[in-house]
């Protein structure tokens, strides 16, 4: 039988809903009058993104774009491939990317430069989680919902080892179990 990781908790519900409560306003008010494309990250954003976008008195649409880095276990090389491409047309769109956490900075920088290719009006970044510590590359954040310590953390959307995406609440992965 693997062992269980020991998990404790960061972010509880009630701070959550709070928090995308906040930034729902603040999205909602620099976007008034606009059809923003939100376009979510696969797959760790899936939970962030609808609470979010329930909170959006806007009419805007939904889109997805995946992208994986090669790299060694946690760590990410900056080489990332898009694995899956947004349906929508985003030339002359207003983008907003969700992101469900920052922490190099080098997959983000990577998207960014994708999504800046296809031409929107404007792209800005929206990131639950900020773990600033750990940043190798300078990428702008709009909104950002918490910055967190240099922890591994799962819940709401973020997995170790595609598990745990299902908790309603940030928690951190004991150290001695990312090995
Ligand atoms: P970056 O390119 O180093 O910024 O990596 C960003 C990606 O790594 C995120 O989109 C997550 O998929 C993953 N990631 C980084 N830190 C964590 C974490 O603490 N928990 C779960 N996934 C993480
Ligand atoms: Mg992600």
């Amino acid at each position: 039988m693997p062992q269980r990781p020991a998990l404790k908790r960061l972010i509880g519900r009630a701070q959550l809903r709070r928090r995308v409560g906040e930034l729902a306003e603040e999205i909602a008010r620099d976007y008034r009058d606009r059809q923003p494309l939100l376009v979510g990250t696969l797959k760790g954003s899936f939970v962030f993104l609808a609470d979010l976008a329930r909170r959006l008195p806007l009419p805007l649409e939904i889109d997805f774009i995946g992208a994986a880095s090669y790299g060694q276990g946690r760590e990410s090389s900056g080489q990332v491939h898009v694995y899956h491409e947004p349906r929508s047309e985003l030339r002359g769109r207003h983008v907003v990317l969700v992101e469900d956490i920052v922490d190099t900075g080098l997959t983000l920088a990577e998207l960014r430069r994708y999504l800046e290719a296809q031409g929107p009006a404007s792209l800005r970044v929206c990131a639950l989680l900020d773990k600033r510590a750990r940043r190798l590359i300078e990428v702008p954040l709009h909104y950002v919902g918490f910055e967190i310590p240099d922890e591994f953390v799962v819940g709401y959307g973020l997995d170790f080892r595609q598990r745990y995406r299902n908790l309603p609440f940030i928690a951190v992965v004991k150290h001695e179990h990312l090995h």
